[in-house]
């Protein structure tokens, strides 16, 4: 870690380029054209998000910042469970308790930084992309298939 931005103002050194939140990996791609392309889409917007908070021309603060992130990520998640649902999907509880598990992480930053302590933003893109990598691979990879069987 670097120095230490006072809250709300996670900033890169002067004249550096911001570095992504969250870099695409070779092994989040499930084989699965649309279900990747869903996925990148996703970790796009979220290093467009965090580009805008660091951006001090943007006037985006971290509380807009968090919000952003939490609706995006929850409506993916909702597309996901409703797909679930509707088709009885047996490991739904657990694939839908994992979802919870980032957007209550996410909630409790927000609450953090509403209760004015340090938002550790930068920890916290290290945790998303450890979280996306283990349920891409997991959960998302059982599901899709599930939906959408490979034709060979
Ligand atoms: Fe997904
Ligand atoms: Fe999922």
């Amino acid at each position: 870690m670097t120095d230490t931005p006072a809250p709300g103002s996670s900033r890169s050194a002067a004249g550096a380029a911001p570095k992504p939140l969250l870099a695409w990996k070779a092994e989040y791609a499930l084989g699965i054209p649309g279900v990747d392309s869903e996925h990148r889409e996703l970790m796009d917007l979220i290093n467009r998000l965090h580009a805008q908070l660091l951006d001090p021309g943007a006037g985006t603060g971290v509380m807009d910042f968090l919000g952003e992130l939490f609706a995006k990520i929850s409506s993916h998640f909702a597309l996901e469970e409703k797909l679930m649902r509707d088709g009885g999907y047996a490991a739904f509880a657990a694939h839908k308790a994992d979802h919870e598990r980032l957007l209550d992480e996410i909630r409790d930053l927000m609450d953090d930084y509403e209760d004015g302590e340090w938002v550790d933003l930068e920890g916290f893109g290290g945790r998303l992309e450890q979280w996306f990598s283990v349920h891409f691979a997991d959960h998302d990879a059982r599901l899709h298939q599930w939906s959408s069987p490979s034709p060979s």
